[in-house]
């Protein structure tokens, strides 16, 4: 399985120039880098202008490692939904993947766990690759609920999802290409405040939810991820990071690649 690196550029940089200078900075600093998969995921009025020739020109440079393009949130239908941007139109713009569920849209924007479930329904409906983001509060964590919080997530996110794994939780039937999804575990306390997850505890939740989908669904971890803890993640089983405030600093992006 590649590893997968994944930049989630939230709500920045403030403009396409200062956005594509960003990019061609990490490209031309990841020459030469083997079995990796990198996913740009910026703000969606940048997502057509990066479609070619840029990205496609980077992935030509390399050999065995490639960019990928993705979006950070949509919405699962069209029509009268003033501000908002379906799964179609992110497919047409380039997008290959989607984050799903990251933790500031549910704290912000009062998605559930329910509309997470009809947003993956309706990405994986025209072949987008979901990153499913979950993750347990600080408060859940001192209380010891991060199991529940985590299965719950999952069960709800996942539900009418055929998973194709040797677990098949009841309900659950049919097929599903576990190469179209993801889970991001990323705990909100550890979200861009550098006090990132010990393996440890990081290595237990993957384990946990590695139980409930399979072997063969790729798990990613996230929250305060930069070149000096990269490889313990990798360590503890990880098949990738969610990097947020380190992929906005070229330098440093290219670290925890290259470290990675
Ligand atoms: P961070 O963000 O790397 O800045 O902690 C991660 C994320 O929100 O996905």
């Amino acid at each position: 399985m590649k590893k997968i690196i994944i930049a989630n550029w939230k709500c920045n940089p403030e403009s396409l120039a200062q956005a594509k200078k960003l990019f061609n900075s990490v490209k031309k600093g990841v020459k030469d880098l083997k079995n990796l998969e990198i996913v740009i995921c910026p703000p969606f009025t940048y997502l057509s202008s990066f479609k070619f020739p840029s990205f496609a020109k980077a992935s030509e440079d390399k050999q065995d490692s490639s960019f990928k393009m993705g979006a950070q949130n949509c919405f699962y239908q069209q029509g009268a939904f003033t501000g908002e941007v379906s799964v179609g139109m992110l497919k047409d713009a380039g997008a290959e993947y989607v984050i799903i569920g990251h933790s500031e849209r549910r704290r912000n924007f009062g998605e559930t766990n329910e509309m997470v479930n009809k947003k993956i329904k309706a990405a994986l409906g025209v072949k987008l690759k979901v990153i499913l983001c979950i993750g347990e509060t600080a408060e859940e964590r001192k209380q010891g609920k991060t199991d529940d919080v985590l299965l719950e997530q999952l069960e709800v996110g996942l539900a009418g999802i055929p998973l194709t794994t040797n677990y098949l939780p009841a309900g659950r039937q049919g097929k599903l290409k576990t190469t179209n999804l993801l889970i991001a575990y990323e705990p909100l306390w550890a979200i861009g405040t550098g006090n990132n997850c010990q393996p440890q505890e990081a290595g237990k939740a993957r384990l946990l939810i590695q139980q409930e989908i399979g072997e063969k669904i790729p798990i990613i971890y996230g929250g305060s991820v930069n070149a000096k803890n990269v490889k313990s993640y990798l360590d503890v089983g990880y098949n990738g990071v969610l990097i947020g405030g380190a992929s906005l600093k070229s330098d440093e992006f290219v670290k925890t690649i290259k470290d990675s």
